[in-house]
């Protein structure tokens, strides 16, 4: 019943992104100028849950909402709220979210309410005005707010920061002393080569290696088997008591136990976030009422899901290895 992979990884982990658009254009995730999806190309709410419902029946514990930015697509709440029944009856252990933050104040008590406990929140510095430019046009303040709003509904935030050879670099150890000041974990993210943005890449591109090897001069890290289901691997800052995470696409690939597949918007599975091969699950969806069409075309796909990414920063081309950008599967 449960879906096993060629090279016996059990999938467990559903990552939906429910729409490809965003209210930022993060410089290193899209191109100013991105076209977005037509809107009659989504799957509707209902569609996407009755693809939820057959991936939590063949195994999937922990589903995980992404965009673009999830809390933009219209009505996300109903889908949201249809989602927590399979909290309610026990079959899925963990429904969250990652997300820019932007409207998590008008959103984060319904959240709670919906059995949401942990989210993680996607914010690459705490300056104003380099947030401002990072996003090309996000506000800070409204995801403070967003944070603040959903800590005070009680759900659990991490932060999550791509780490930004000239941008953050520097900021990291304030960011993470603010993250754990206020009860948060933090996550660090190299940056992966998707898509074609207006940016230089390989200018951008910091190995969390050389990050680590600077937070050690100032704080004490120790490594812990702690686990969530992704790839961060974790370290306890001494002098915060909070945790730090790593997740190292680049220079070291957590591809071996990789438990997670990726569903988005049009009802495309992708099998890995670095490669391209993706399967439809929208034509047997809707040649019939039933689900067994749509069951074997999972367990079809399941079976090339390939061993890891494909993912280089190439110095001479400098063409990302991926195609699609990050906005199409949500990271
Ligand atoms: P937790 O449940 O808190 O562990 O979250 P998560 O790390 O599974 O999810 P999140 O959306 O916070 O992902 C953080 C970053 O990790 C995103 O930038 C993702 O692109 C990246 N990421 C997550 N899964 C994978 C993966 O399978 N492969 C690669 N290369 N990156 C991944
Ligand atoms: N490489 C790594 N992470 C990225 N994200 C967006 N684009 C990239 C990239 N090219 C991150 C976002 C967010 C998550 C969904 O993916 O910052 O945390
Ligand atoms: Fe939007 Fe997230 Fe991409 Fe930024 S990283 S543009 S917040 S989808």
């Amino acid at each position: 019943m449960d879906m096993v992979d060629p090279f016996g990884r059990t999938i467990s982990y559903l990552r939906v992104s429910v729409t490809d658009r965003c209210d930022f254009r993060c410089v290193y995730c899209m191109a100013e100028d991105m076209t977005f999806l037509p809107k009659k190309d989504l799957l509707s709410l209902e569609e996407l849950d009755r693809l939820c419902a057959v991936f939590i029946e063949k195994g999937v514990r922990k589903l995980r909402l992404t965009g673009g930015e999830p809390l933009v697509r219209k009505n996300i709440m109903h889908l949201i709220r249809e989602l927590s029944r399979h909290l309610k009856s026990g079959a899925l252990d963990e429904l969250t979210l990652t997300t820019n933050g932007s409207q998590l104040s008008r959103f984060a008590t319904e959240l709670a309410d919906c059995g949401v406990r942990r989210i993680n929140v996607s914010l690459d510095t705490l300056d104003a005005d380099k947030f401002h430019a990072i996003t090309r046009w996000g506000h800070l303040d409204k995801v403070l707010a967003g944070i603040d709003a959903a800590q005070a509904a009680g759900i659990r935030v991490k932060l999550n920061a791509v780490a930004l050879k000239g941008f953050n670099d520097v900021e990291i150890p304030e960011m993470l002393r603010w993250a754990h000041g206020r009860g948060m974990d933090f996550t660090v993210i190299e940056t992966m080569p998707m898509g074609e943005i207006d940016e230089d890449r390989t200018d951008q591109y910091l190995p969390l290696s050389l990050l680590r090897a600077q937070l050690e001069q100032q704080f004490t890290l120790t490594d812990i088997p702690y686990k969530t289901g992704g790839p961060a691997r974790y370290v306890e800052i001494a002098e915060t008591g909070g945790k730090l995470g790593f997740i190292t696409p680049m220079t070291h690939n957590f591809c071996e136990s990789c438990n997670r597949v990726r569903l988005t918007c049009t009802g495309t599975l992708y099998m890995c976030l670095g490669q391209d091969d993706a399967a439809d699950l929208r034509a047997p969806l809707r040649a019939s009422e039933g689900n067994d069409l749509v069951a074997s075309a999972i367990d079809e796909a399941i079976g090339r899901k390939p061993k890891g990414h494909d993912f280089i920063i190439d110095r001479r081309t400098n063409r990302p290895s991926v195609s699609r950008h990050m906005s199409v599967t949500g990271g």
